[in-house]
């Protein structure tokens, strides 16, 4: 079993480069499908998500090279085959090839995504958005087989603004006659990159990153080149990292305004960063104040970091306190903290965390990919060696994070016990 071994307390300094965001890649690359010619993405993460979805693709029947951070599709010889459930079930970003092969084919036979176990993940919104569009959905078990004489577009009201809802209902609409607005959209920066990516092919999509998105069907969709934006949970992850240990840590490659939940409330505590057009330079400081963290949708504080930023308020002076409003169970990184010496503590959806002076280095695991982050925080700060397993959920979603933080001065390694 692979681990990862971290001996804390060292300081960190130089600078860590941000790849492409995990949660843009995901819908870009399945979406990419929608085109009748090459697609060329640029800034693609080295993760394992996306060799997920690269392999799905491939079985698709679709030719897929990587050079040097830039993946190139050739959907020449696609064929709109049923997705094995094994391929489905590994990672929640495969739902966007029921949306992207619907919309291409107006049939797709697919399985329930996969994802993190950090609550229930229900797909209630994006079968609606496909049923308003005019696609009859059958459910057997865990399997949907989704089919449309002809899909014309419509309004469809979000129940809240689902960031996969509202890209699935976009994959759906950019083909379909007529026009569809989708209402009570997410606005994730994510969602954007979506957009400008199908722009870029032919699509007609104006308002994303508003609440009311209005997309024209179009009939063709063409060849085109696509850059993932900077990834802002890897940013602020190790944003994370800096206040917890660095002394000048530059964070680069970022667009700190997709951040500015995190900073606003790391300036609150008392950190000084100085922020840079696409960098900021963070140092630790030992003298933090307690505050209180409500997660939203964008740009409100994104869930995605509620996990990381527990490690930073673990060590505050005081008592913070920290509500996550999207998913019901996302505190499983806490008894592993608590472990650690953190003094938190969980009254449903919201923690209670009393400030501590110390961590110290203990067996923990990663439960989910944000959990995951935490854990590497925490073994960070700690005193001695931590050691996490589960592993594979960290490596999903963060790339070459060993030789990143090995780097600045971090003594991680990954170890095979
Ligand atoms: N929801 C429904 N019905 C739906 C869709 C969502 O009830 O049809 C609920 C969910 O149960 C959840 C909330 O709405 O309580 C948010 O779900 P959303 O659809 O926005 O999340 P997602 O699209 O499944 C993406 C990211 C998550 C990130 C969320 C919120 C991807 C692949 N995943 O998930 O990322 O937490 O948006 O920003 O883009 C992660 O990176 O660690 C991660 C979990």
């Amino acid at each position: 079993m692979r681990k990862i071994r971290i001996n804390g307390g060292k300081e960190l300094t130089g600078t860590i480069h941000i790849g492409g965001a995990k949660n843009s890649a995901v819908a870009l690359v399945p979406a990419s499908l929608l085109s009748d010619g090459i697609v060329t993405i640029d800034n693609i993460p080295n993760i394992s998500d996306i060799e997920a979805l690269q392999e799905i693709l491939e079985f698709l029947g679709a030719k897929v090279t990587i050079e040097n951070g830039q993946m190139i599709i050739d959907h020449t010889n696609l064929e709109n085959k049923e997705i094995p459930e094994s391929k489905s079930t590994k990672l929640r970003a495969s739902y966007y090839f029921m949306s992207a092969l619907l919309g291409k084919y107006k049939h797709v036979e697919m399985y329930f995504p996969g994802g993190c176990s950090i609550g229930a993940r229900p797909i209630d919104q994006t079968l609606k958005g496909f049923r308003t569009l005019g696609a009859t959905v059958e459910e057997y078990d865990n399997k949907f087989i989704i089919s449309a004489s002809e899909l014309i577009g419509g309004h469809v009201y979000l129940d809240m603004p689902s960031v996969g809802a509202t890209i699935n209902t976009m994959l759906v609409a950019v083909k379909a006659k007529g026009e569809t607005i989708i209402d009570n959209a997410a606005k994730e920066p994510e969602i954007v990159n979506v957009a400008t990516f199908l722009n870029n092919m032919g699509a007609k999509i104006t308002g994303a990153g508003t609440s009311e998105i209005r997309i024209v069907g179009v009939e063709h969709l063409d060849s085109c080149f696509a850059e993932v934006i900077p990834d802002r949970i890897e940013a602020g992850t190790y944003l994370i990292a800096g206040a917890l240990m660095g002394n000048n840590l530059k964070i680069d490659n970022i667009i700190p305004e997709h951040i500015e939940s995190l900073t606003s409330k790391m300036i609150e505590m008392g950190l000084d960063l100085k922020i840079g057009v696409d960098n900021i330079v963070i140092s630790k400081s030992d003298d933090l104040k307690p505050v209180n963290i409500k997660t939203l949708g964008y740009p409100g504080f994104a869930t995605d970091l509620q996990q990381p930023v527990t490690t930073l308020l673990a060590v505050c002076d005081g008592v913070s306190t920290l509500e996550e409003t999207i998913y019901e169970n996302r505190f499983k990184n806490v008894p592993y903290l608590n472990d650690m010496g953190a003094n938190i503590e969980i009254d449903g959806r919201k923690i209670y965390i009393t400030g501590v002076k110390e961590l110290i280095g203990k067996e923990v695991a990663a439960t989910d990919l944000r959990a995951g982050a935490c854990m590497v925080l925490a073994g960070l700060k700690a005193k001695g060696t931590t050691v996490i397993s589960d592993v594979e959920h960290i490596l999903r979603g963060y790339e070459n994070i060993i030789d990143k933080l090995t780097a600045v001065g971090a003594e991680i390694e990954l170890i095979e016990e």
